[in-house]
């Protein structure tokens, strides 16, 4: 299985604080039967240069030195007016593809200057944004419609696992599965405490209630984010 999102290299961000943390959570994913790490620390165009956040990442990631799952190279951009400084973010895409994990403001409604940063990443960057966690933002819970304009304008939707497990999100990810509004599933996981790598466990679950179809879909989808392929399908109308 491929983890499109985790904060797993360390000295990074609030993530692993520790080479042996890492290490550690490398473990834990490797008996969850994930091959894949997507390393994803928080790059914040407001507080840090690309070239210092690449510069540190790879030293992070010679540091992890030889792990058992393979290690991929991207990043959780917050999305700022700063970005478009930059000529290329490329290197802040998963390695060799044009997704991008993208976070976007934790505002009670987003504001057209949002949409249009959206659709500027994808019309000059030729990237395709991924948007990191979208069921916890505030303006996605009050605007049902903001997720559907998204998916509109080119962009992926991830959810991630640890919401999948819990009661109170849990009516509300299936209602957006069965309309196809998520594209894949990832962990988000920093730690091995607060935020332990936890994706076996949610696909676990949406196989349970949903059917391996959901699951599999995800799955597939998550593989072919890392592939650098377009998506051909969602979850939705796929029938219990
Ligand atoms: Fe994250």
């Amino acid at each position: 299985m491929v983890d499109l999102h985790t904060h797993i290299l360390p000295g990074m961000d609030d993530g692993a604080g520790s080479i042996g943390e890492a290490v550690r959570m490398s473990e834990v994913f490797w008996q969850q039967s994930v091959d894949t790490v997507v390393c994803t620390p928080h790059f914040n165009p407001s507080e840090t240069s690309l070239q210092d956040y690449v510069d540190k990442r790879a030293d992070a990631m010679k540091k992890m030195g030889q792990s058992r799952v393979a290690l991929v190279p991207a990043s959780e951009t917050y999305l700022h007016e700063y970005l478009f400084h930059y000529p290329d973010l490329s290197q802040l895409c998963i390695r060799q593809t044009d997704y991008l994990l993208i976070e976007l403001p934790f505002t009670g409604r987003w504001e057209e200057a949002v949409y249009g940063m959206v659709e500027r990443l994808i019309y000059y960057y030729h990237v395709i944004p991924v948007i990191a966690h979208i069921e916890r933002y505030p303006a996605a819970k009050k605007n049902r419609r903001a997720v559907a304009r998204f998916i509109k304008l080119g962009c992926l939707i991830q959810v991630n696992a640890h919401s999948i497990l819990k009661w109170s999100c849990w009516p509300r990810i299936k209602r957006y599965l069965k309309k196809g509004y998520i594209h894949v599933i990832a962990s988000d996981s920093h730690n091995l405490d607060s935020r332990p790598p936890l994706l076996a466990q949610a696909y676990d679950k949406i196989n349970r209630k949903l059917g391996e179809q959901y699951s599999d879909r995800l799955k597939w989808n998550a593989k072919a984010v890392v592939q650098g392929k377009l998506l051909q399908e969602t979850t939705a109308g796929l029938l219990r």
